[in-house]
């Protein structure tokens, strides 16, 4: 399957070449594997997060369910023969579907690499290895599931941009990216369990029966593992469409710097240590665009110190240049199951960050203004063969700067109100086209008078200051 994408390098983070069978950087070369055809593994070292996650999941597979069927099932349930029954039904028909994942990450592990994890087997442990939760959550259509749905969907939708690239991380069975992506351009979601990527891509395309097991809070002894199907119907063929699922990780985006006008995360603030990963929201969200916060502070790790409250979180954002623009809290229930006495009952805070301009960047939409006055003169001479013009600039803290007379001509155009594209297509208009050296050139002299006081950068939201240019 092509896709129809742009994707990047998770080392380089330049635009990936993608072709049917791969998935290729031509920068440093690594190649990605395409998970069931089409999920790619955009981590550093896709060949040790398949070959870990492929042994994660043969142990899950082999060891836990066999020990439930063997050592728990006979003994313990003599009692209760038709749990037995119901369970072995269960954990047995849950396990084709580990088997699926196995066979799919199979397809891209290699002897070298197994043998090496072999030798040195995995100490980190991929949490959400299944979780038929988000399976009845995301796409069994129950009213508990399509209430909590719903409800994120309304406070989301109109904290989101018009336009530009959204992510959503640790995005799970991808419900709520699917429902953005029918509404917006171009959504990516990211998630670090294969298990997740491959079920959201097989939930999209068809049913999928699955067995939800509860022992705790149920009424009768027939709901203790309860057959659930996906529904087709849920699935909106256009936010299939417009959705980009990616295994990797959120402390490592594949992607570049300031690639995305928000970036959404749905109970998964808590998941990591927010200090893993808040630079690599800092580094790849735009200038002034959106980071959009939904869900409790459950916090899934075991570090303490990790554990911010709401105020430090809030304090860590803002350190990281991400002002907050606005805050509502909504409770609700996580994943009820329709049989379970017993549930969660979250306070969800939904807060919006706005990534401060760095006001040292300059970009196409960047209003360049002149700081106070800038004094400038030109003296030369002209002989029968030659013309000699030299330039300078100054203000009342820096004079006599050595430049291009040509420079004078453009600081004239800098009215406080033209952007930078504005100004190159002026210079255009009078010398023809431009090219990019002229165009980095330039970019670097506005900078460095811009550090030397001369001028200032308004990005998008800032107000500019008025212009005046004079003779000594
Ligand atoms: C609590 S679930 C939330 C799923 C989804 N956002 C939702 O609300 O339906 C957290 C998700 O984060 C994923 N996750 C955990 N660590 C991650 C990481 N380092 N990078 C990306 N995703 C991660 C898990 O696999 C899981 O799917």
């Amino acid at each position: 399957m092509l896709l129809d994408t742009n994707l990047f390098c998770p080392i380089c983070k330049r635009q990936l070449l993608i072709n049917p069978t791969e998935v290729r950087c031509t920068t440093c070369q690594t190649s990605y594997p395409l998970l069931a055809d089409c999920i790619p593994v955009l981590t550093p070292n896709p060949t040790e997060t398949i070959t870990r996650n492929y042994i994660e999941y043969t142990e899950y597979h082999r060891i836990q369910p066999a020990q439930q069927r063997a050592n728990l099932l006979p003994t313990a349930y003599t009692h209760r023969p038709a749990a037995a029954n119901t369970l072995s039904v269960a954990y047995a028909h849950n396990a084709t579907l580990v088997e699926e994942i196995i066979s799919s990450l199979l397809t891209h592990v290699t002897v070298a690499s197994l043998t090496s994890f072999i030798l040195h087997p995995p100490t980190r442990r991929t949490k959400y290895l299944f979780d038929s939760r988000y399976l009845y959550r995301d796409w069994s259509g129950l009213p508990e599931s399509e209430a909590e749905i719903a409800l994120i969907m309304r406070h989301l939708l109109p904290r989101l941009p018009a336009t530009g690239p959204i992510l959503f991380l640790g995005a799970g069975l991808g419900r709520i990216a699917c429902e953005v992506a029918a509404r917006r351009e171009a959504v990516y979601a990211i998630d670090n369990s294969v298990a997740m990527g491959y079920l959201y891509n097989k939930a999209i395309a068809e049913p999928i029966e699955f067995y939800d097991i509860n022992f705790k809070n149920i009424e009768r002894a027939e709901q203790l593992a309860i057959r659930y199907s996906t529904n087709e119907r849920l699935v909106n063929p256009i936010g299939k469409k417009n959705l980009t699922y990616i295994i990797g990780s959120a402390a490592n985006l594949p992607f570049p710097d300031k690639y995305f006008a928000a970036i959404v995360s749905v109970y998964f603030t808590d998941v990591l240590p927010l200090s893993a990963y808040i630079g690599e929201i800092s580094r790849t969200l735009a200038d002034s665009a959106a980071f959009i916060h939904y869900g409790p502070l459950e916090y899934h790790f075991d570090n303490p110190s990790q554990m911010l409250a709401l105020d430090e979180l809030i304090d860590t954002f803002r350190l990281h240049r991400l002002e907050l623009q606005e805050q509502d809290k909504v409770a609700s229930t996580h994943c009820k199951s329709p049989v379970s006495g017993g549930y969660k009952l979250y306070t969800n805070w939904i807060m919006s960050f706005r990534k401060e301009v760095s006001d040292e960047t300059l970009t196409a939409d960047t209003v360049i203004s002149i700081e106070q006055s800038i004094l400038f003169s030109l003296s030369g001479q002209i002989t029968n063969s030659s013309c000699q013009v030299s330039a300078s600039i100054g203000s009342s803290q820096e004079r006599n700067f050595e430049v291009n007379e040509a420079l004078i001509e453009i600081l004239k155009l800098l009215d406080g109100t033209t952007n930078f594209r504005g100004i190159l297509q002026r210079i255009s208009t009078t010398h023809g086209s431009i090219d990019n050296i002229f165009e980095a050139q330039l970019s670097s002299i506005l900078v460095t008078l811009k550090q030397k006081g001369f001028l200032q950068f308004h990005n998008p939201g800032a107000a500019p200051s008025n212009r005046k240019i004079d003779h000594f």
